[in-house]
């Protein structure tokens, strides 16, 4: 039997990879095999392709298609054969994240995204996605605190933060049944007991 996907998403500073690998321990207690990955990255030329991302300014459209490149290598090398094994995936970001930050923040036309999308995933989405939302200040806060070198992303301003989380909001809006809003300006076991419900009535 196919296995479960699982998406990770949000603004920056919502917290989410903290609940990444707390989720993939939680389903293997479960008997899942579960595999733990990420995006922009995953893959070996992934996370090559992430260090430049992440770092490098380029053509809003050579970002968007590195986005798309990365994603298609570890669809191809990870993502595709661990679900036909029968292993869970839980991905922290995926193409959501596309129309949040190169569709949402950036305003890239939203038509270029779908063809991409049609090509390099056109039989597979999200089993289910999780959307960490919070108010940008707190999320700004939480990077404040963390006080590590931030990336080309989080050194956007707050109005491109801003766009991203409706952009997230206006997506999970159209897909309500995979897309399922959690509100992480919450206690971190609040938080768990509602991934835990979330969880159990769209995937076990
Ligand atoms: P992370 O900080 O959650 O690991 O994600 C890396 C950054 O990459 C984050 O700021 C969002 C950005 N990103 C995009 O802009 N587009 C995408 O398609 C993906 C997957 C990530």
């Amino acid at each position: 039997m196919r296995g479960k996907f699982i998406t990770f998403e949000g603004i920056d500073g919502a917290g989410k990879s903290s609940h990444v690998e707390w989720l993939a321990d939680w389903l293997r207690a479960r008997g899942k095999t579960v595999q733990v990955t990420r995006e922009p990255g995953g893959t070996e030329l992934g996370e090559k392709l992430r260090a430049l991302l992440l770092a490098e300014p380029m053509h809003l459209e050579t970002e968007t298609l590195l986005m798309f490149a990365a994603r298609r290598e570890h669809l191809a090398r990870l993502i595709e054969p661990a679900l036909a094994r029968g292993d869970w995936v839980v991905c922290d970001r995926f193409t959501d994240a596309t129309y949040a930050y190169q569709g949402g923040g950036r305003g890239l036309d939203r038509a270029k995204f779908a063809v991409l999308e049609h090509w390099v995933h056109e039989h597979l989405q999200p089993d289910l996605t999780l959307l960490f939302d919070l108010p940008l200040d707190v999320a700004r806060e939480r990077i404040v605190l963390a006080n590590r070198t931030l990336d080309k992303f989080e050194q956007e301003r707050v109005d491109f933060h801003e766009r991203v989380r409706l952009a997230y909001l206006e997506r999970a809006h159209a897909h309500p049944s995979r897309i399922r809003v959690i509100d992480a300006n919450q206690p971190l076991d609040k938080i768990r007991v509602k991934l835990e419900e979330v969880v159990s009535s769209a995937c076990l």
